[in-house]
C-alpha cells in the first residue's frame, strides 16, 4: 500500500463547537503533521492541554458561520477543514471551502440533505431499498392526525414514531404508546410545542414511522466516495434505564448523546456484511442522486431478529460516538481526514488499540434534554483537574467557559468524560468515578451507561 501524499505540514480547521470538537481537537495535535489548528467555535476548555500554542479557539464563530469560517481560513492558509457539526456542511461549507481551493473533510451541501431532511431521506432509502422502518410522510399536522389515527385504529400498531423533518439537534423523535400520546407529540413538532418553538423550520413536515424494537448501534464510515474506511462501531444510550440497565425508564423521549460505549461486542460478521451493504448502497446511490458523498457516514441502525435497518443518516461523526471512538484510535487522523478529502483512502491503513475498550459518560446541565435557560447556565464547575488526573480518563469540554477564572457550565451537554480500559466493568467504574468527582449546580450524568454491555462482556 502506497503513503497518501501530503505536505508535511498542514493547518487545520475544525468546525464543531462541542465535545467532539474538542475531540478531533486532541486527535489533531497527535498527528506530526498539524502545523495550526483553528477551532470554530472552540471552547476555553479545549486549551486546557499542553500550552504548545498550536491551537487557536474562535468563540464568536460558529461552525455554522461559513462565510466567517472560510475567510479566517482563507488568512490563516488553511489547508484542510474537518467538519464536526453538520450545520457547516448544510450551510454549504464544503462547497464554499471547494471553490477557494481548501480541502474538507465533509459532504457537499446538496449531500448533506440525507441528514437536514428525514422526508429526503427516507424518500432516498425507499427508492434504494435499503431496508429502514416502515413510514409515511405528513406536510400538515391534520394529515399527521389522520395517518396516526389510521396507523392506531386500523393498522392496529401498539407504537409508532414521529420525527420532525429538519435539523433538531437529536430532539426531534418521539415514541408515542398511544394515540393520545401521538397527538400530544404531533403538536409538540408541528403546532406549539417546544420542538416547534425550539426548532421552527423543523416541524414543518414529519414522518410517522414504524417503532422497531431491537438494539440500537452507530456505525460509521469515512469515505472518498469510492473507499470505505470503517470506525469502531458503538451503542449510543438513546433511551434511558435503569441504574442496572435493564429496564428502561423513560418510554418516549430520546435523552441523545448522553453516554456511549465501545467498540459493540455484538457486531457479528453477519451484522457487519449488512451494514457495508448498506454503506455501499448509500454512496452508489448518492452518485446517482448525482450528488457523490465524501466524507463521514454515520449510520444510525437498528438490530431486531438478525436484520439491520437504517433510523437515520447523518453527515457528520456522532457526538459522543467521536469522542468515545477516537479514544481507541491508534493511527494518524489528520492524514485520515487528508485521505478522505482529497480521494486517497485506498492508501490509508487504520490501527485500533489493542486490547482497550471505551466508555463515555456525559455530564449535562439540568433537565436536558429540554433546552437549558440562561438561569441554569454560570455555576462553577468543580473537580475537573483531579477528574482529569485519573489514568485511563480524558475530560473534554463541550458547553463550559471561562468566568473570573474558572470553569463554568455554559450548555446542555458540558463534559464528556471518555475512559480507556481493558474490559467494560473498569472503564464503567473509571468514567462513574470521575462523573462523581465532577459536579457543579443542578448537574446530571446518566447512570445506566454501558451497563447493558455487561449482559454481553466482561
Ligand atoms: N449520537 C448520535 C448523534 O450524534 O446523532
Amino acid at each position: 500500500m502506497s503513503a497518501v501524499e501530503m505536505l508535511d505540514k498542514i493547518v487545520v480547521a475544525i468546525a464543531d463547537g462541542g465535545g467532539r470538537g474538542h475531540a478531533f481537537v486532541n486527535a489533531c495535535r497527535k498527528s506530526p503533521h498539524t502545523k495550526k489548528i483553528l477551532a470554530f467555535k472552540g471552547g476555553d476548555g479545549w486549551r486546557t492541554g499542553p500550552d504548545d500554542g498550536l491551537v487557536e479557539c474562535f468563540a464568536d464563530i460558529d461552525a455554522g458561520n461559513v462565510h466567517a469560517i472560510i475567510a479566517e481560513a482563507q488568512k490563516q492558509n488553511v489547508n484542510l477543514i474537518i467538519a464536526g457539526q453538520e450545520i457547516f456542511l448544510v450551510n454549504g461549507g464544503a462547497d464554499v471551502a471547494g471553490y477557494n481551493g481548501i480541502e474538507v473533510m465533509g459532504c457537499s451541501g446538496d449531500a448533506a440533505r440525507l441528514e437536514a431532511s428525514k422526508v429526503w431521506a427516507k424518500t432516498f432509502f425507499e427508492k434504494y431499498r435499503i431496508p429502514t422502518a416502515d413510514f409515511e410522510i405528513a406536510q400538515s399536522p391534520r394529515q399527521a392526525y389522520a395517518i396516526v389515527d389510521y396507523w392506531f385504529l386500523i393498522r392496529e400498531v401498539e407504537s409508532l414514531v414521529l420525527k420532525a423533518d429538519g435539523l433538531a439537534e437529536g430532539k426531534g423523535v418521539i415514541i408515542a404508546h398511544s394515540r393520545a400520546e401521538a397527538h400530544a407529540a404531533i403538536s409538540e413538532i408541528m403546532i406549539d410545542g417546544t420542538i416547534k418553538k425550539t426548532y421552527p423550520y423543523a416541524g414543518n413536515s414529519l414522518i410517522v414511522e414504524e417503532f422497531i424494537d431491537g438494539r440500537e448501534m452507530s456505525a460509521t464510515y469515512f469515505t472518498d466516495g469510492i473507499d470505505l474506511t470503517p470506525m469502531l462501531v458503538g451503542v449510543d444510550h438513546k433511551r434511558r434505564f435503569d441504574e442496572d440497565g435493564r429496564v428502561p425508564k423513560d418510554q418516549n423521549r430520546m435523552t441523545g448523546g448522553m453516554g456511549l460505549y465501545a467498540p459493540d461486542p455484538r457486531y457479528s460478521p453477519g451484522i457487519r456484511e449488512q451494514v457495508k451493504k448498506i454503506a455501499r448502497q448509500i454512496i452508489e446511490g448518492m452518485k446517482n442522486e448525482h450528488c457523490p458523498f465524501r466524507g463521514i457516514l454515520y449510520l444510525g441502525l437498528m438490530i431486531c431478529n438478525g436484520v439491520v435497518y437504517v433510523l437515520e443518516v447523518n453527515v457528520r461523526f456522532g457526538a459522543p460516538e467521536a469522542q468515545g471512538i477516537l479514544a481507541l484510535f491508534d493511527s494518524d487522523f489528520v492524514e485520515l481526514a487528508w485521505a478522505t478529502a482529497t480521494g486517497q483512502l485506498g492508501k490509508y491503513k487504520t490501527r485500533w488499540k489493542k486490547g482497550k475498550v471505551s466508555v463515555t459518560v456525559t455530564l449535562v446541565s439540568g433537565p436536558y434534554p429540554a433546552p437549558i435557560t440562561a438561569e441554569a447556565k454560570g455555576f462553577e464547575i468543580f473537580g475537573l483537574e483531579e477528574a482529569a488526573k485519573i489514568e485511563g480518563i480524558s475530560v473534554l469540554h463541550a458547553g463550559t467557559k471561562l468566568k473570573d477564572d474558572v470553569f463554568v457550565n455554559n450548555g446542555g451537554r458540558v463534559i464528556d468524560i471518555v475512559a480507556v480500559a481493558g474490559t467494560f466493568k473498569e472503564a464503567i467504574a473509571l468514567a462513574n468515578r470521575a462523573a462523581m468527582m465532577i459536579h457543579w449546580q443542578h448537574y446530571d450524568y446518566r447512570k445506566d451507561i454501558g451497563k447493558r454491555v455487561l449482559l454481553y462482556a466482561d
